[in-house]
Order: structure tokens, then C-alpha cells, then sequence
């Protein structure tokens, strides 16, 4: 079992709907040959992780590196124990869902947080990087959080 993630630069228009079609074919190819992971795009550059048995992966990159619609700049490559994303034969991970996850799970946090009965060093910790994530969070995406 092997990993690699790169990030790539478009030679393509890569609008909404073109990304969705792109991650639909690669989603269906990639459960055949029992690849998973995720794909960014964004300012024209992608970033993909994807893992899976070395001779998939290895045939997998050899093609999407021979893809036309992009350049390869950088990548990693290692071996890996066990799948990080083992429902996601390949996650468009646009800025939406990426910030539902984490609005979901500082929720989450936030509820647990507000349980707690006795304050101390470790819990005010977990406090401030919630404040700071929402803070983070509400910059870049002007999002509004009722409490
Ligand atoms: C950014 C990017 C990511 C891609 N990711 C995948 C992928 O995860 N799985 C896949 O099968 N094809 C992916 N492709 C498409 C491949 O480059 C290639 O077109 C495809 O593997 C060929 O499949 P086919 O032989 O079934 O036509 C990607 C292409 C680009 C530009």
C-alpha cells in the first residue's frame, strides 16, 4: 500500500462543472481499482492524495502525469499502513464542504466543551483553538455562527 499526493497546475478551464465530471470519472475508475482519496482545486492549481496498492497507484499516476489538462509541479510519494480516507474513492473537497466538516466538528467540540463542569489548563486550550478556528473560519468565508 502506497500514498501520493502532488500538486498540479490546469492547462485546462476547469469550471464547476468540468471539476464535478472530472471527480465522478476518477471516482468510478479509482472503485475499480480500489484507489481512494481526495482532490482540491483552486487558483488553477489542484492538489490530489490518492492511496491505494502500489501497481494501482503506480499505473494511476503514470496516467494522471501524462494528463494534457494539467502540469505536475511538486510531489510525495510513500508507503503507507493502512488508508486515511477509506470512503472516498475520490472527494471533491471544495471550500464548502470543507468548511462544513469543520463547522460540523468545532460544533461538536463546542458542545462538548460547554459540559464541562470544572475549567482547567487543558479544557481553556481546547476553548481558545475553537474561538480561533470559528475566528479563522468567519474571515475567510464571512460566515456568520449564531450561538
Ligand atoms: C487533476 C486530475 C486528477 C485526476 N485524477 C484521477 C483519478 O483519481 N482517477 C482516475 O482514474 N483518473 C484521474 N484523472 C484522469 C486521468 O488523468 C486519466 O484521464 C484517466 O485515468 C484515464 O482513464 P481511462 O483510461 O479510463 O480513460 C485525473 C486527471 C486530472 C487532470
Amino acid at each position: 500500500m502506497r500514498y501520493v499526493c502532488y500538486i498540479s497546475e490546469s492547462k485546462a478551464v476547469f469550471d464547476d462543472n468540468a471539476l464535478e465530471q472530472l471527480a465522478d470519472t476518477s471516482s468510478k475508475n479509482n472503485q475499480e481499482y480500489g484507489v481512494t482519496g481526495y482532490l482540491c482545486f483552486k487558483n488553477n492549481k489542484f492538489f490530489q492524495y490518492i492511496e491505494g496498492d502500489d501497481r494501482a497507484i503506480t499505473q494511476l499516476i503514470k496516467n494522471i502525469v501524462e494528463d494534457p489538462r494539467h502540469q505536475v509541479l511538486y510531489s510525495l510519494a510513500d508507503e503507507l499502513e493502512m488508508r486515511l480516507f477509506p470512503d472516498w474513492n475520490m472527494k471533491l473537497l471544495t471550500d464548502d464542504v470543507v468548511n462544513e466538516k469543520v463547522l460540523e466538528d468545532l460544533i461538536m467540540q463546542r458542545m462538548e466543551v460547554m459540559s464541562h463542569s470544572n475549567w482547567n489548563k487543558a479544557l481553556s486550550d481546547r476553548v481558545i483553538t475553537i474561538v480561533q478556528t470559528i475566528a479563522k473560519i468567519q474571515k475567510y468565508n464571512n460566515l456568520a455562527i449564531d450561538t
